[in-house]
């Protein structure tokens, strides 16, 4: 049996950071997962270094995209090399062997009539590499996904027949239930689908850093759209169109993947595989966003966490393990310092650790480090019953990508341990005279850890290990398959001390950029005059619009008893509908500098709050002449 996984290959336009580590971190726990379960397992990473986005940051910095590519993808490498990423092979796109294999791949789809050529008139968004019709665009100029401003794109370019297979998309999302992780994710692949397919633009002739076509098509003013390019690494690391001797990996296992490609890995990705007569890959494994402060983080809006300095100031493992628990699999998550020490003191600290420092005591004080479990079943099958029943779920959520489910169960076995220890009370089973039923005690107890440190072992390979070693073993395939998959318990073994794994942290570790500092501050005092520099002022919202394509967004006119009425755009939208706003009056900051928001000068700013239940405008309690200010 194998498995085939996967990461994105990463763009080289900027440093890697969390959210690249992120995906890293759980593909490689994947990987680790299903070595150790015994799978034949091929894991793939690697560098997307073609492309119009590459070109102008190589040119912005004086160099050929080449050699920026070059410098680039070396760091995302030595980073994962750092990180100790268990990666099989770390593949570029500029490999001569995967340029072989993409214009194969391109000959291929040619000559069966799938790619053809035409003229293509488009707004492009370079940012996103990507076309978008017009009606998709924001404000008929600004791109639907980052906002930022498309140019009008004509050129001659061939296209792959995406229309042609609509309906063969549509019955694998039919079939396979799970072929988009979380199943949730799926809906929004089949409407785009189903709301009909443009043939795909796959050349550009207005720049020239990509891969020429075939030379069977000798078409030297083209060269290859960067993501038909990008996606057929997945094949071209196997050997495709070259030496295909790993071609017996395919397909992919998962893909795993951020939200904000999915469309590309659901879509295009499985048409381009039909057209080749190749299996389609079996999960597209879609994870959401490391935000910071609500914004998604990227290298384009500056707000980026550096992952090594995490892993310095936190320790490379417990970072793992945080990424891993802290949000459920395919939802955004907060990045911050103190949601990361609490995981550390709470669940490694406390739960786990000192768990560990316990059973390391009591072996010592009552049995010289020497414990049988032979009593174990006797005084405890209850909770072996227990922990039983949940290292079967296991499997499951890793199946599924779950590895914040994952993590909570392995945790409810540690609760079981807490738990026993709390309800036996070893010491007074000494006292009493009854030792073996406190060396039971103690030795289900290490049995359970010894179990835990494995499941745990493909998040914290090292930590586990100490952990093992403690416990007298080491973990391994024969590990895995004997107290796991045979469910047997460490016979007799001896105990050895450790100093504690997870020393309690008092305070932020990580010194970091402004943007928090500015955070921090919010909460200084101020002085009254400091407060009267903002003039908040009551208003009426006499028009109120959707902005087309912004799920957040309205366009309120409101009468600030101004000569005209203020245009503000509101992020208010997911709350109110425009047409229950007209007439109400609002509180607005009245003397920000203008803004302009998807397209549209913002003139103010509508005072609301929001909490987990929603979003209310602040309101004056009872009604006041337009324009009279708030203090
Ligand atoms: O899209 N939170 O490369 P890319 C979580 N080259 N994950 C994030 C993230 C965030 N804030 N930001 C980035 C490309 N990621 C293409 C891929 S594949 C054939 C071609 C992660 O450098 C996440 O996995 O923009 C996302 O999908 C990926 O980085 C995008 O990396
Ligand atoms: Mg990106």
């Amino acid at each position: 049996m194998k498995r085939y996984i996967t990461t994105p290959i990463y763009y080289v336009n900027d440093v890697p950071h969390i959210g690249h580590a992120y995906t890293t971190i759980i593909a490689d726990s994947a990987a680790r997962y299903f070595r150790l379960k015994g799978y034949d397992t091929f894991f793939l990473t690697g560098t997307d270094e073609h492309g119009q986005k590459i070109e102008e940051a190589a040119k912005k910095r004086g160099k050929s995209p080449k050699e920026y590519a070059d410098e680039i993808s070396a760091k995302f490498r030595s980073l994962w090399d750092e990180f100790e990423i268990s990666y099989d092979k770390f593949i570029r796109t500029t490999d001569p062997e995967h340029i072989k294999g993409v214009q194969k791949a391109f000959e291929i789809m040619y000559n069966k009539g799938d790619i053809y050529k035409g003229t293509y008139e488009g707004h492009y968004c370079i940012s996103c590499e990507s076309f978008f019709p017009e009606s998709q665009l924001i404000d008929n100029e600004f791109c639907p996904d980052c906002g930022k401003e498309t140019s009008i794109v004509k050129e001659e370019s061939y296209f792959f027949k995406l229309s042609k297979y609509q309906e063969r998309l549509l019955e694998l999302y039919r079939n396979e239930e799970k072929f988009v992780l979380p199943k949730s994710k799926k809906n929004e692949v089949i409407r785009f689908v189903e709301s009909g397919l443009q043939d795909l633009s796959i050349t550009r002739t207005s720049f020239s850093w990509g891969i020429p076509l075939p030379p069977s098509i000798n078409d030297p003013k083209h060269v290859m759209y960067v993501w038909l390019d990008a996606l057929l690494n997945y094949i071209t690391a196997l050997g495709y169109g070259t030496d295909e001797s790993l071609m017996h990996y395919w397909p992919a296992d998962y893909h795993l993947v951020g939200k904000d490609i999915l469309r590309f890995h659901a879509v295009y990705w499985p048409a381009f595989l039909m057209s080749l007569e190749l299996d389609t890959p079996k999960h597209i494994a879609t994870h959401g966003w490391w935000t910071r402060n609500g914004e998604k983080m990227s290298k384009s809006k500056g707000n980026v966490v550096d992952p090594k300095a995490v892993a310095d100031a936190y320790g490379l493992e417990n970072f793992r393990y945080f990424l891993l628990r802290e949000v459920p699999f395919g939802q955004d998550g907060d990045f911050s310092q103190k949601a990361l020490i609490d995981r550390i003191n709470n669940d490694l600290g406390n739960d786990l650790g000192n768990l560990l420092n316990r059973i390391i005591g009591m072996s010592g004080k009552y049995f010289d480090f020497e414990i049988d479990s032979k009593d174990v079943a006797k005084y405890h099958q209850n909770e072996l019953d227990a922990m039983q029943q949940i290292l079967d779920s296991l499997d499951g959520l890793v199946e599924d990508m779950k590895w914040n489910r994952y993590l909570e169960e392995l945790w409810k076995i540690l609760t079981i341990a807490n738990k026993a220890i709390d309800t036996y009370t070893p010491w007074t089973k000494m006292k009493e005279g009854k030792e073996d039923e406190a060396m039971a005690l103690v030795a289900l107890v290490a049995n359970i850890l010894a179990k835990v440190a494995v499941m745990l072992h493909p998040v914290m390979p090292k930590t586990t290990q100490t952990i093992a070693q403690a416990l007298g073993f080491t973990i391994d395939r024969n590990a895995m398959q004997r107290l796991i998959e045979q469910k047997e318990l460490l016979e007799a073994f001896t105990i050895q001390k450790i100093p504690p794994l997870f020393p309690k942290i008092e305070e932020p570790l990580m010194v970091e950029k402004k943007q928090e500092k500015k955070e921090e501050k919010k909460e200084d005092l101020i002085s009254i005059d400091d407060f009267f520099k903002t003039s908040i002022k009551v208003g009426t919202i006499i028009e109120a619009q959707e902005v087309k394509k912004s799920k957040k967004l309205l366009l309120l006119q409101v009468d600030l008893g101004e000569e005209k009425p203020r245009q503000i755009v509101a992020g208010i939208k997911e709350f109110y509908a425009p047409e229950d706003l007209i007439g109400k009056q609002v509180c607005v900051v009245a003397n920000l500098k203008p803004a302009k928001l998807m397209g549209y000068v913002s003139e103010g700013m509508i005072l609301a709050a929001k909490d987990e239940d929603g979003l209310s405008l602040v309101t004056p309690e009872a009604k006041k002449v337009n324009g009279t200010p708030v203090r």
